[in-house]
């Protein structure tokens, strides 16, 4: 609605020249420290969730795991953790994403998703979409489905959703708010 998205942009502060001089940083933190619009977003996520019929929800780190962790108690289905690489203890499938400068990599456990699973992938921003696409990767490669994926705020001027369009395969992309 109008009235989520108002209360949930009016959280989200701008820091500009944060990490680098030209770039606008998106800080969730006022969101997070309020009560009644993280209990909204939460809400949100959660009938998202239950709409695609998921059984899972995939937080990417670090900051879609504060998004994912109550969505996921909420809507009664499990939290599974896409890390950056070298946190997870177990055995991992593992998937390289492109950076402004340089690559990086993320990580599942092998055996965090099962054939069947439908998969809800939560994160705070989709900028160039690089990681949201690594983790449909990781997603597949598991053998699970991917229901969606669903993002507080999409910077629509970067192009994610085109990118991400051949990995979703169909699958819905929800933004609660853009810029
Ligand atoms: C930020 C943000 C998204 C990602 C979006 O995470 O939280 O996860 O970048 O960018 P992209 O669409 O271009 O991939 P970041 O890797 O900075 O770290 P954090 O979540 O651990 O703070
Ligand atoms: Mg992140």
């Amino acid at each position: 609605s109008d009235e989520l998205r108002t209360l949930l942009l009016s959280r989200i502060h701008d820091v500009p020249d944060y990490p680098r001089p030209g770039v606008v940083f998106k800080d969730i933190t006022p969101l997070l420290a309020d009560p009644a619009a993280f209990g909204a977003l939460t809400d949100a996520l959660a009938a998202l969730c239950r709409a695609y019929r998921a059984d899972k929800v995939v937080g990417l780190e670090a900051r879609g795991f504060i998004l994912a962790a109550p969505v996921a108690v909420s809507a009664g289905v499990g939290f599974v953790p896409v890390r950056k690489a070298g946190k997870l203890p177990g055995a991992t499938l593992r998937q390289a994403y492109d950076l402004e400068y340089g690559t990086a990599e993320i990580e599942l456990h092998a055996d965090a998703l099962r054939p069947g699973d439908r998969v809800l992938v939560i994160d705070d921003v989709l900028a160039t979409g690089g990681t949201a696409e690594a983790s449909l990767h990781l997603i597949r490669r598991a053998g699970a489905e991917v229901a969606g994926v669903a993002v507080l705020l999409e910077l629509g001027f970067l192009d994610g959703r085109q990118r991400l369009q051949a990995s979703l395969d169909g699958a819905p992309l929800e933004a609660l708010t853009t810029v």
